[in-house]
Parts: structure tokens; sequence; C-alpha cells
């Protein structure tokens, strides 16, 4: 049984960032010149994290995604996915990445065992993906894609980030391309989450919005009824495809929040707008046993009050969460240390 928090919420879904590095820099996420790094000698081995997914597995946990930074970065990932396919509590293993070094990966990332995939991408115009992210890479993110699709991964994703004035002209354009590539586009709205020291309100579209500029260009938009944790809600086109909206900044999906991140130097964090988190790695390295690890994680999470997007709304002049100053001493705080 899992874990379960003060608001009745289980422990289910752990998201790992294996490592903090990205080879993009998303204004929405990285937008700054410099950055601090996770020192080398705090990052977890595979070994660690396997350790450590045994005892969240135990405490209840069964699924894992794996994130960044980009993690397509780490070196040798395929033997931590295999590592981690092999364990029979895991019964979903999947990997958000930017799909810049995808086409190459994809196969070997299938034949590890990997079950599920996401790519993020923002726009399909290269000059835009230029602006927005400081490389050029939409060709090579669509290459990733056909390669994943290639590889046998049925049940692909793109997720986008829609900032007014930026990319909200793409909705259409973004869909008709999911449908090509075998996958299913889901709409991010804007967050203000530590990173993203740019944001201002006024970028943000809603998932309102949204609905409202596709239903008019495609037809009328059914949502679909299903029980989920997951945080996108999901939508039925006129023509049968289905897409997503992930609403995190207009409305929050607190109450049904199920996950938590752990970042490449072991540190537990419950919710994406926490500014604490707890060492894992320091108990871990000084000899900390499987059940007393699962013993911590069990009453961490028993403690948990976190609903950190709904806080937010709830403050009525929104600024970025987090001043650039504390990022550049914090850098746990920032979006790519725990994992988009
Ligand atoms: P599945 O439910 O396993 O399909 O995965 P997912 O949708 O959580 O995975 P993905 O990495 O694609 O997450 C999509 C986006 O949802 C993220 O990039 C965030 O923008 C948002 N998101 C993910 N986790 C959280 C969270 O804990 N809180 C909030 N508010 N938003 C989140
Ligand atoms: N708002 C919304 N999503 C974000 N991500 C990173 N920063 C933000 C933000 N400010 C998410 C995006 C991206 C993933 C890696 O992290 O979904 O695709
Ligand atoms: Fe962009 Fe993801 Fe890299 Fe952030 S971690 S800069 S969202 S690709």
């Amino acid at each position: 049984m899992p874990a379960r928090d003060r608001f009745d919420r289980p422990l289910r879904s752990l998201r790992i960032s294996v490592t903090d590095r990205c080879n993009l820099r998303c204004q929405y996420c990285m937008p700054e010149e410099e950055y601090v790094w996770l020192p080398r000698r705090d990052i977890l081995t595979f070994e660690e994290i396997g350790a450590l997914v045994d005892a969240f597995t135990a405490a209840g946990a069964d699924r894992v995604r794996l994130t960044g930074g980009e993690p397509l970065l780490r070196k040798d990932l395929p033997d931590l996915i295999q590592r981690l396919a092999n364990k029979p509590a895991v019964r979903d293993l999947a990997l958000t990445t930017n799909g810049m070094l995808l086409a190459d990966q994809a196969g070997g990332l299938r034949d590890a065992g990997l079950h599920r995939l996401t790519v993020s991408l923002d726009t399909l115009r290269a000059d835009r993906f230029r602006e927005l992210t400081r490389f050029d890479g939409v060709a090579a993110v669509q290459r990733g894609l056909d390669s994943a699709r290639t590889a046998g991964f049925t049940d692909l994703k793109i997720d986008t980030v829609v900032i007014r004035g930026v990319n909200d002209d793409e909705l259409v354009d973004l869909l008709a391309y999911g449908r090509q590539a075998g996958a299913e586009v889901r709409f991010i709205e804007y967050m203000d989450v530590g990173g993203a020291t740019r944001w201002s309100v006024k970028d943000v579209l809603s998932r309102a919005e949204m609905l409202r500029m596709i239903g008019a260009a495609l037809g009328p938009v059914a949502a679909i009824e299903e029980e989920s944790s997951a945080p996108a809600d999901r939508f039925r086109l006129p023509d049968g495809q289905t897409f997503g909206i992930i609403s995190s900044t207009t409305e929050p999906f607190c109450r049904s929040c199920d996950r938590s991140r752990l970042t490449a130097d072991g540190l537990w964090f419950r919710c994406l707008y926490a500014r604490e988190g707890t060492d894992l790695r320091g108990p871990l390295r000084a000899g900390a046993s499987r059940a007393e690890l699962t013993r911590m994680i069990g009453e961490i999470w028993t403690a948990r009050t976190d609903r950190g997007a709904e806080v937010r709304l709830a403050t009525g002049n929104r600024e970025p969460f987090i001043p650039v100053e504390t990022l550049q001493k914090k850098p746990h705080l920032e979006m790519h240390t725990r994992g988009g």
C-alpha cells in the first residue's frame, strides 16, 4: 500500500533528474547566460539511483520518469534504464527529453526497456526554435521523433509550452504535426516555476484561451472524461484526434498530485514549488539500509501538505517565483535541476 499524505494523496510517481546539464537554453527555463552546476562528485551513480528506487517502490511508488536537464546527456543512460526496467515494482518507466540527441539514441532506449517517451517541442519554425532555445534544432527533434516511432514507441507525446505572442499561433500546426508524427500533443501553460525568471502573467495563454483558439480553427472540442492523476486534461477533436492541456498555472491539479522529484544529487522534493528538499544521498552514502530509507520516505510523505501551484494561484500579484540572485545561490530551486 502506498504511503498517503495529509490530503490522502498516495506516493506513486517519482521523477528522477539524471543530470542538471542541458544542451538547450529555453527561454522559459534557462534564460540566463551563466548557471551554477551541481558538483560531479555529488551526482548519484546508477547503483545509487537503483537503491533509492528500491526504497521508493517499497514505500509505494510504481511509476518512474527520467528527466533532466536533458537526460540523454547522461553517459550510458541505457544502462540505468535496463537496471530500472528489470525491477517488477516499476510498472511504468518513462523519459522526458528535448529530442536533440534522440535520433541516435531512440533504438538503444527501446532495447534497454524504456516504456514511454515524451519529447518537448515548442515550435515547428527553425527561426523561432533558435530564438526560443538559442540553438538550431527543429530538424533534429523531428528526426528524433521519427526514430522513436520506428524504434517501436507507440505512446509518444509532444510537450509544448505555450507563450503568448511567441508560439500561440502554432497550436493548430503542432496538432497537425503530432498527428503525422504519431504523437499526442500536450499544450502546457507557461508556469512561474524557479528558472522562469522572465515569467509574467501577461505571457500566460490560459487553457480556456487555447481551447477557444483550437475550437475556432478545428471545430467543437470534446472533453474526455477519465479518472487520472496525470497533469493533462485530454480532449478530442471532431476528426477523432486527441490532445492534452496541462493547466498548472490557471487551474492547478495539486489535489490529485501523487508525484515527487529526486535531483541528480539525491535531494528529494515533494512539489515543483517546494523550497526545501530532503537529502537522501547523505543517508545512502552513510550506509542506511533499504528499510531505513523506506521508513524515512514513508514518514516524510505522510506529513506532506504541499500544494504549490494552488498557493501560487491564490497569490494575487504574481511575479517570477524566485529571483535570479537566489537561484544562483541555490541551484536546487531551478526547474532544470529538479526536472521539468
Ligand atoms: P505522465 O503523467 O507520466 O504522462 O507524465 P507527465 O505528464 O507528468 O510528464 P511530463 O514530464 O511530460 O510533464 C509534463 C509537464 O507537466 C511538465 O513539463 C510540467 O510542465 C508539468 N508538471 C509535471 N510535474 C508537475 C508537478 O509536479 N506540478 C505541476 N504543477 N506541474 C507539473
Ligand atoms: N513552464 C511550463 N513548463 C516548463 N517546463 C520547464 N519550464 C517550464 C515553465 N516555465 C517544462 C516543459 C518542458 C519540460 C522539460 O519542462 O514541459 O518541455
Ligand atoms: Fe529547455 Fe528542458 Fe533544457 Fe529546460 S531542461 S532548457 S526546458 S530543454
